[in-house]
């Protein structure tokens, strides 16, 4: 598999990884056999719809541009994102969309193609917008919420949606110049301000947070890349910051995380049966960047900035959030950015569910069939 991964690559010779001919047991691959009222019974082919929340990563910023094209950063490559990215098919490129794409052909919401998040045709609902910080998540999920209700091809009150949110790159390369503004309870409340937002207004929705990232990899990326660096100056202060050392990005990503497991833990987002939030932490103690047989950065990681996930980046990223929604709280894995071959999790029979807080405790109370 490792091997088939690092040949493939696209008509465009962009490196890409996909998991050709994937599937599950047919069983575990079915919609419930009526509409679920529970978020913690949800089967991935219940998903109706997908959106997310995000800055450039959500956008995917460079993500299609080959290695020397610096300029293609510029470009919003959407459709490749590692969560609601629909372009090609899970043959060919690992995400979330991808893969809800074979339990229900149906899904509708993900980005394709290249474009801003207010080009409807191709953003849909992927309204992550390039250098948005925490405190943008509010704007956005109003944003969102305005599209699921604008537009007549979504049952927003009866279909099932699931939002993606990923922030804080952008907090946190200006963390050290803004000490007292930019701190991880501030982050938190941010996000939390956001998922109040969708509380109130989405019935039937499930919000997937993934964890915090620690910039302090990009460092390991930087030391035999020179030019990276220099790029990196503009686009993250703090990364580049001679001042800050490795321990005090990585403390700071390490409390953001926390201050993120505590929005899930609080109870907050589970007060009704039909909307939860659940935080997905496999950056969590990712100690690596993505690595060559050897041991050099494998630099298809990176968009051509090495800041930016590639489109072989994103796949990576996509199968680590997919595993994770996959795996029951408390026993999900860290990623590893050096692809290991390691399969894309099917749903457990015991539980077929994407895996919630409460299921995790106690999953024959929301079995369904
Ligand atoms: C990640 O996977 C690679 C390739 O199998 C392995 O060499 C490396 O030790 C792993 N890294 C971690 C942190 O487990």
């Amino acid at each position: 598999v490792v091997l088939l991964c690092t040949l493939a690559s696209t008509a465009f010779g962009v490196a890409d990884l996909g998991m050709p001919g994937w599937s599950c047991d047919a069983d575990l691959m079915k919609r419930s056999k009526s509409v679920p009222t529970s978020v913690h019974s949800l089967r991935p082919a219940d998903i109706d719809i997908i959106g997310a929340l995000g800055d450039s990563l959500t956008a995917a910023n460079g993500a299609g541009a080959e290695h020397n094209d610096i300029l293609g950063v510029a470009i919003q490559y959407r459709g490749l994102t590692f969560s609601v990215g629909g372009d090609k098919t899970l043959d060919e490129h690992i995400s979330m969309a991808n893969v809800l794409k074979k339990f229900n052909p149906n899904l509708f919401g993900y980005s394709i193609r290249t474009g801003s998040a207010n080009v409807w045709e191709t953003a849909h609902l992927n309204a992550g917008i390039p250098g948005a910080h925490s405190g943008d998540m509010v704007g956005q999920a109003n944003d969102l919420v305005r599209r699921l209700r604008d537009h007549p091809e979504i049952d927003y009150i009866n279909q099932w949606k699931l939002i993606h949110i990923f922030i804080g790159g952008n907090d946190m390369c200006g963390w050290c110049t803004h000490l007292d503004s930019a701190t991880a309870d501030h982050y938190r409340d941010n996000i939390r301000a956001a998922v109040q937002v969708l509380q109130k207004e989405l019935p039937r929705t499930i919000v997937v947070l993934t964890g915090m990232v620690d910039i302090s990899l990009l460092r390991k990326a930087d030391a035999d890349h020179k030019f990276c660096q220099a790029i990196h100056k503009s686009e993250c202060g703090c990364e580049v910051n001679p001042d800050v050392t490795d321990e005090m990005l990585t403390n700071e990503a390490k409390l953001y995380m926390q201050k993120e497991q505590e929005l899930q833990d609080s109870g907050e987002f589970d007060t009704a049966d039909d909307f939860t939030l659940i935080l997905q932490p496999f950056f969590e103690g990712v100690t690596d960047i993505c690595r060559l047989p050897d041991g050099s950065p494998n630099m298809d990681f990176f968009a051509p900035d090495c800041f930016h996930f590639g489109a072989y980046g994103h796949s990576i990223v996509g199968k680590n959030l997919w595993n994770n929604m996959m795996q029951p709280v408390g026993s999900k894995t860290v990623a590893n950015f050096t692809d290991t071959g390691n399969p894309l999790l099917c749903p457990e029979a015991s539980c077929p569910f994407i895996r919630t807080t409460k299921n995790s405790v106690d999953c024959a109370t929301y079995m369904t069939n």
